[in-house]
């Protein structure tokens, strides 16, 4: 699918967008990858360890619709990963947050439109279904821009679908690198928010699979939500800590005590697959007739139950201390 072509990733640098390029380097043959961002010495840092002959590092911002407009000519996929997400720092600066992840999205959509790219992935987070903070609020706006994009970009235009999943295990600024530090520091007591609280959980491979495989998937429009264990942070702790002993600190602001990536009020759009659930539109896209129950992978999928949520506190799959253990020790 890759092969000899041509592929941007916003938001390259980050901890996807690594991966990500990673995965396509061992797997594909690829004419050319464009890493776009801002910070320059993130580039030269990434360019040491990714400096195949493909690799291309473009210095811009999401908020810079004719830089995006350059960068993405004659580039056949998008993957849109840049994004605020730190959920204090959003509360705090809602206009850049909005800026960046709402305005943003709506410019990556019109320089693909511009280009006629042929597929974009957008990733977005559990943080989108039913949103409490910012951060949410702002990727909710940008899933629905993505899926709205079908609509303008014309029959034989881009496809834009999104990407839907919960923490990413190790990624920059999320609680096993805080944890990790805080026992190196000879900390006793971890701190947890709630002794309740539980989270979706997917690793960065996991992450990166399933967006290659949505590539192959989609038809445009949807929202793909893998599939994934939950964890209980205080689970977590005993993994980590070899004990369970924990600092209840309190949800913080803008926290949920549980995640949700399918929304109840969202059951009667949405679809099973075997590995993945599939949120169709809640719009109709004039001139493209889409059947969601089956992808272009030949996949079949059924309704969902009327009442159904995928809810990180309801999973039917919840990762042990153990396997959290064995999970800790790969994602050192
Ligand atoms: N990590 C998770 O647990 C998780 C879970 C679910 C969904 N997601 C979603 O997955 C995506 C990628 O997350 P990640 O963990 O890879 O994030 P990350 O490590 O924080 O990387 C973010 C990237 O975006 C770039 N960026 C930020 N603002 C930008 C702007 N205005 N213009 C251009 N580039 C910009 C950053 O580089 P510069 O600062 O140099 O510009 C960096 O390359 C995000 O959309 C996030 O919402 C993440």
């Amino acid at each position: 699918m890759f092969n000899n072509k041509n592929i941007l990733i916003t938001g390259g640098t980050g901890s996807f967008g690594k991966k990500f390029v990673s995965y396509l380097l061992s797997n594909y043959s690829p004419k050319k990858i464009i890493i776009y961002s801002r910070d320059e010495l993130k580039q030269f840092e990434m360019q040491q360890h990714y400096d195949a002959g493909c690799m291309r590092y473009f210095i811009g911002d999401v908020r810079d619709k004719d830089r995006l407009i350059t960068a993405i000519k004659d580039v056949d996929y998008v993957v849109h990963a840049a994004a605020l997400k730190q959920v204090p720092a959003a509360e705090y600066n809602p206009n850049e947050c909005i800026k960046t992840n709402i305005n943003g999205a709506q410019n990556v959509i019109d320089a693909c439109i511009v280009n006629n790219v042929s597929r974009v992935i957008a990733l977005s987070t559990d943080k989108a279904a039913n949103p409490v903070n910012l951060y949410g609020a702002t990727k909710l706006a940008s899933d629905k821009l993505f899926v709205a994009a079908n609509n303008i970009s014309g029959a034989s235009g881009p496809r834009f679908s999104v990407v839907r999943y919960g923490n990413v295990v190790g990624s920059r600024g999320s609680v096993v690198p805080f944890y990790r530090k805080l026992l190196a520091e000879g900390r006793q007591a971890l701190p947890v928010t709630h002794p309740e609280m539980t989270r979706f959980w997917i690793t960065l491979d996991e992450g990166v699979k399933f967006v290659v495989d949505n590539f192959s998937r989609m038809q445009g429009g949807e929202i793909f939500v893998p599939k994934i264990p939950s964890i209980r942070i205080v689970d977590l702790v005993e993994a980590m800590s070899g004990k369970r002993e924990f600092d209840i600190i309190g949800i913080r602001p803008g926290e949920k005590l549980h995640e949700v990536m399918v929304p109840e009020e969202m059951a009667h759009h949405s679809i099973e697959f075997d590995n993945h659930f599939v949120i169709a539109p809640a719009i109709t896209f004039f001139d493209k007739n889409v059947d969601y129950f089956k992808n272009r992978l030949d996949e079949s999928g059924n309704s969902v139950e009327d009442k159904f949520e995928y809810h990180s506190g309801k999973n039917p799959h919840f990762l042990s201390v153990d396997e959290l253990r064995e999970l800790d020790k790969i994602t050192l």
